[in-house]
């Protein structure tokens, strides 16, 4: 009995602590979920949805900030935590304040210069034949980007 309830808790204590294991997204998982926020960030903006196009930018924010923490330095010696900074801190800040002052205009400019700053990138780390563009049309349409609301 005694024998049994060692290895009972033997096998509790491996099991949780496997359990916690972090899950260490990859760089293609972070870039293909920035991939859709870039999409959305341009339909909220130019469906006038400041609030949506905000929430957007954060979150293409903390997926860029999460491949510098993840992925500092990724195969082949790639810089990713420098390159990062270099190309999208100007374009990020454009975009942050088009989006503050609900410019339209500026907005379109400042994201193609966001987009341009992906492909730059893209190219400085091996990838240049992942180019991104402006979207046309909407892949998510089971979400309506013209509600604005808090
Ligand atoms: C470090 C500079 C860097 C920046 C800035 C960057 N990327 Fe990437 N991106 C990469 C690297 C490196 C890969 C290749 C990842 C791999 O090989 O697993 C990649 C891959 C991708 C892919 C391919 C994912 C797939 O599995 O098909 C997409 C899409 C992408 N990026 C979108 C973007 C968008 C959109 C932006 C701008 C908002 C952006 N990236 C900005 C470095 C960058």
């Amino acid at each position: 009995m005694k024998h049994l309830l060692f290895a009972a808790s033997l096998f509790a204590a491996t099991s949780s602590s496997a359990a916690v294991a972090p899950y260490i997204p990859g760089m293609g998982e972070i870039m293909g979920a920035t991939q859709m926020r870039h999409s959305k960030l341009w339909f909220a903006g130019k469906a006038g949805n400041w609030a949506l196009a905000n929430y957007e930018l954060g979150e293409i924010r903390e997926g860029l900030d999460d491949a510098v923490r993840y992925h500092p330095v990724f195969k082949e010696g790639v810089p990713v935590s420098k390159m990062i900074e270099k190309f999208t801190a100007s374009p990020l800040k454009a975009l942050e304040n088009a989006i503050g002052e609900e410019n339209e205009k500026d907005f379109t400019t400042a994201f193609d210069s966001l987009t341009d700053a992906c492909n730059s990138c893209h190219h400085a780390a091996n990838r240049g034949y992942i180019v991104i563009g402006r979207p046309t049309v909407s892949p998510y349409t089971n979400q309506d980007f013209s509600v604005k609301s808090k």
